[in-house]
C-alpha cells in the first residue's frame, strides 16, 4: 500500500485560477461549427453560440479563454471582425484546409462569449504582420471608456457602449516559427516596440480603473517546447529592459504515441512519459528566468498545451483540421499536466489547454445537432476545486516506478482539502492510505471518480456518457482503492 502525506505545513503557493484556462482559435471546427451555430441556426444558442456547449462549458468554471490564435493571429486583421458586411478572407490555416475565415465571430462575438461562460479574455496580438499602431487601435476601440475616442464610439455604434475589459494581452505568437521565423534577439527588440506602444494605453487611469485597478498584463513569446535557447535569449534581453513582459508564453505539445484510440499499453505508457516531459520544462524555464532575477514579475504562462495525435479521428473525420477523439489516456495527460501545474503554482501565472472543440486535447466534440463531452472535459470539472486554492505539499511512498506510479496534487480552500491523484498504471489498481501532517483528517470526505474497464473508451455522438464519472462517500482514515487507469479527486 501506498501513502500518501499531505504536508499542510508546507504550502506551495496559490494556484492562480487561469491555471484552469483554455485556447480557442480561428482553426478548423473550433468555431464554425464548433462552438458558433450563427443566431439564426435551428440549433439552439445563446447569441449565436451552441446553447448545450457554452452551458456545460460554464459548468466547469473557464477562467479565462484564449483568442484568436495560435497561429490564426499572425495574419489576422481585427478590423475584419467589427460591424456589418465583413469581408471572406484566406486564413492562416487555409492552406492547410482550403475553408475561408467569413469572420462571423469578431471581437464582439468573442467578449460576448467570454461574457456567457464567465471566463476572462487573454488576445493574442498579430505582431508579425501589422504595425503596433494597428494593434493599440484594436485595444483603444475595446478598452477605452464610453463616448470619449473615436474608436471608442465606433465600439458603442456596433452596439457595445461600455469599455470591455480584456486583462491579458499576448505580443505575437509562436514568433520563433510561424510568427516571423524570428530570433530570441530580434523578437525582444520587436516585443520592446510593440509592448512600449501597447503599454502606453495600458497606463491610461479609466483603463486602468476599469481592469480592476490593476495594469493590462503582457505575456511575451515564450519557448517552443524543451529547446531552451530561446528561454537564454529572452531573458537575457529582458534582463536590459523587460518591464513591460509579465508572462514568458511558452508551448508544450507531448505529441502523439501510436494511434490515438487504438493504441498499445506500452504506448500508454509512453504517452504518459512524454506529458510528464512538462514539468522538466517548467522548471528549466523557471530556473533561467530566475537566475536573471527576473522570478518577482516574470511567471511562466503555458498557453498551449496537450496531445497532438495524428488528425481523422474525430467525429468530422478529418474534416475539421487536427480534430482528435480523446480516451481514458487523454483524461489521464490532463489530470497529469494539471497536478503538475498544481505543484509548480508559484511559478505559473496562467495555462491554456489546447484547444477547446474540434481539435487537439479538446474538451468538447460537437458538430450538427450533436454536443458531447470528452473525458478531459471531466478532468477539469474533477480539479476546478483547485482554482484560487493554496497548494501544499504532497509525498507518496514506494512511487519512483514511472509506469506504475500516482500523479498527486493537493490545495486547500475554504478549510476543504482536494486531493487529485491519477494512477499511471493500466493494469495494476493501486491501494493508498492518506497520512496527514500538521492537521487530523476530516471523519469522510467526497470522491469522484473517473474510470473505464477499457483504457480506450471515449465517447461518441452514439455513445456520449461511455466515459463519465461516478460519485460516492469515503473515509479518509480506510484505505482507498484507486483503480488502473483511474483518476480521483478527494474532497474532504
Ligand atoms: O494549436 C494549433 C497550433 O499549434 C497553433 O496555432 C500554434 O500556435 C501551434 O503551433
Amino acid at each position: 500500500m501506498k501513502k500518501v502525506y499531505l504536508v499542510y505545513p508546507k504550502k506551495i503557493g496559490t494556484i492562480e485560477p487561469e491555471v484552469y484556462g483554455h485556447f480557442s482559435e480561428h482553426i478548423g471546427g473550433v468555431f464554425y461549427d464548433g462552438l458558433w451555430v450563427g443566431k439564426d441556426s435551428d440549433i439552439p444558442n445563446i447569441r449565436g453560440f451552441r446553447k448545450d456547449l457554452v452551458e456545460k462549458l460554464r459548468a466547469i468554471n473557464p477562467p479565462v479563454l484564449r483568442w484568436p490564435g495560435g497561429c490564426f493571429a499572425e495574419t489576422y486583421d481585427w478590423r475584419d471582425g467589427i460591424g456589418e458586411n465583413r469581408p471572406v478572407r484566406y486564413n492562416w490555416w487555409t492552406s492547410c484546409d482550403n475553408r475561408y475565415e467569413d469572420n462571423a465571430v469578431g471581437t464582439h462575438e468573442f467578449l460576448d462569449l467570454c461574457e456567457i461562460i464567465g471566463a476572462k479574455p487573454y488576445f493574442a496580438a498579430n505582431m508579425t504582420s501589422v504595425t503596433p499602431m494597428h494593434i493599440r487601435n484594436w485595444m483603444d476601440y475595446c478598452l477605452s471608456p464610453r463616448g470619449t475616442t473615436t474608436l471608442a464610439k465606433e465600439r458603442e455604434a456596433n452596439g457595445h457602449p461600455e469599455p470591455y475589459v480584456i486583462p491579458f494581452w499576448g505580443v505575437g505568437n509562436e514568433n520563433w516559427g510561424g510568427g516571423g521565423n524570428m530570433r530570441a534577439e530580434y523578437y525582444m527588440d520587436e516585443f520592446r516596440r510593440y509592448a512600449e506602444i501597447m503599454q502606453n494605453i495600458t497606463g491610461i487611469p479609466a483603463i486602468i480603473e476599469n481592469n480592476g485597478g490593476k495594469r493590462i498584463e503582457l505575456f511575451a513569446c515564450g519557448s517552443p517546447q524543451d529547446d531552451y535557447s530561446w528561454t537564454h535569449g529572452i531573458a537575457q534581453a529582458c534582463h536590459r529592459s523587460g518591464k513591460q513582459m509579465r508572462g514568458f508564453a511558452m508551448h508544450y505539445y507531448c505529441g502523439a504515441a501510436g494511434d490515438p484510440i487504438t493504441f498499445t499499453e506500452a504506448e500508454w505508457t509512453q504517452m504518459l512519459v512524454q506529458a510528464q516531459l512538462m514539468e522538466d520544462i517548467i522548471v528549466r524555464n523557471w530556473n533561467i528566468i530566475s537566475g536573471h532575477g527576473l522570478q518577482e514579475h516574470l511567471k511562466l504562462v503555458i498557453d498551449e498545451w496537450g496531445c497532438w495525435h495524428p488528425g481523422g479521428s474525430g467525429p468530422s473525420k478529418g474534416y475539421n483540421l487536427f480534430e482528435q477523439q480523446s480516451t481514458m489516456r487523454d483524461a489521464m495527460v490532463t489530470a497529469l499536466t494539471l497536478n503538475i501545474f498544481n505543484r509548480h503554482c508559484e511559478k505559473i501565472r496562467m495555462a491554456n489547454a489546447a484547444q477547446l472543440v474540434n481539435n487537439l486535447h479538446c474538451c468538447f466534440l460537437a458538430g450538427g445537432e450533436n454536443c458531447i463531452t470528452t473525458p478531459t472535459y471531466h478532468v477539469f470539472d474533477m480539479f476546478k476545486g483547485h482554482q484560487g486554492a493554496e497548494a501544499i505539499d504532497t509525498v507518496v511512498t514506494d512511487n519512483d516506478d514511472f509506469a506504475s506510479s500516482l500523479s498527486v496534487s493537493a490545495s486547500v480552500k475554504d478549510g476543504k482539502t482536494l486531493l487529485t491523484i491519477g494512477n499511471l498504471s493500466c493494469t495494476e489498481d493501486a491501494v493508498i492510505s492518506l497520512e496527514s501532517v500538521g492537521l487530523p483528517l476530516a471523519a469522510k470526505g467526497q470522491a469522484v471518480l473517473l474510470v473505464n474497464d477499457d483504457i480506450h473508451a471515449h465517447n461518441t455522438f452514439e455513445n456520449p456518457d461511455a466515459v463519465t464519472p461516478v460519485e460516492f462517500e469515503f473515509d479518509p482514515a480506510q484505505p482507498i482503492t484507486i483503480p488502473k487507469a483511474g483518476i480521483i479527486a478527494l474532497t474532504f
